[in-house]
């Protein structure tokens, strides 16, 4: 058995999280250069915890130069094992609603302008993305929310884009209408990609804020109103926190989805 780490990343909003025992903010260094910030380490309920600010504590860092490879390695050198990702996120579905909570369990990647792996000449490695979030920290995650009381979604299409400016009416409705995404966010790729190429478990908790820009009722999005949800959002988000410890425990086994063993058949480069 393996200690459990649990690492939460938290988006726009989200700079810290409450209640560690030991907290400690520590800066950790890596061959792909510095996280977005030092990482706040501790324990809940007698699980290893860490929390990193995905955009920065004073948000220096947009969606497109957040340094995602950093981020990922440096969760693994200090041992995490589950990542939880928390992010704001536009809503194609009606039923989604500005501060309801969305499980993703499947991405349509956007991106154009990041570093998406940690592999390349020299070290050649395809790795399976085809379920690319971790479906026993989804349901805990799942299981969490709804305890604390937050309009969970079980599954969802997270559209990833580049961004920094919002979509145009026609993607926006060619995402929902032809593409079947549920939800748009500028944040969790290459970020879920990375987790599985450094073999962590990852679930995606997207914070509906908006309905982007395709509601006929609502009118095009603004910061403003992402952040008067988003603070509200964020209370709920410490909550769901607050209850993975004990679900989740201080010891795991091996995945049983694998996700800890994704490189096994991934690597083609032969070794030295
Ligand atoms: N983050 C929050 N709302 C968003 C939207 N509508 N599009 C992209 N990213 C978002």
């Amino acid at each position: 058995m393996l200690d459990t780490m649990i690492a939460v990343i938290g988006g726009s909003g989200i700079y810290d999280i409450d209640g560690l025992d030991g907290a400690e903010w520590v800066k950790v260094d890596t061959p792909w250069g510095e996280p977005s910030d030092e990482i706040l380490t501790g324990s809940l309920a007698g699980v290893k915890m860490a929390f990193l600010p995905r955009h920065g504590r004073g948000h220096m860092h947009t969606p497109s130069s957040v340094p995602y490879r950093a981020n990922i390695d440096a969760l693994k050198r200090l041992g995490v094992t589950d990542v939880i990702s928390v992010s704001a996120c536009g809503s194609f579905r009606e039923a989604m609603a500005p501060g309801d909570f969305v499980v993703v369990d499947q991405f349509i990647d956007r991106t154009f302008a990041r570093e998406k792996s940690f592999f390349g000449p020299g070290l050649v490695a395809h790795v399976s993305v085809a379920h690319p979030t971790c479906p026993r920290l989804s349901a805990a995650c799942l299981e969490a929310g709804r305890a604390a009381g937050i309009a969970m979604h079980d599954g969802g299409t997270y559209l990833a884009m580049e961004g920094p400016q919002f979509s145009t009416l026609a993607e926006s409705k060619l995402y929902r209408e032809n593409w079947g995404a549920d939800v748009i966010g500028m944040t969790n790729m290459p970020e879920a990609k990375l987790a599985r190429e450094a073999e962590l478990c990852y679930a995606s908790i997207a914070m509906v804020t908006d309905y982007d820009s395709w509601h006929p009722e609502h009118g095009e999005v603004d910061v403003s109103d992402i952040i008067a949800t988003l603070m509200g959002n964020a209370d709920k988000g410490r909550e769901m926190v607050r209850r993975l410890p004990a679900l989740l425990g201080s010891e795991r086994a091996p995945c049983p989805h694998g996700c800890d063993r994704a490189l096994e058949y991934a690597i083609l480069t032969a070794p030295e």
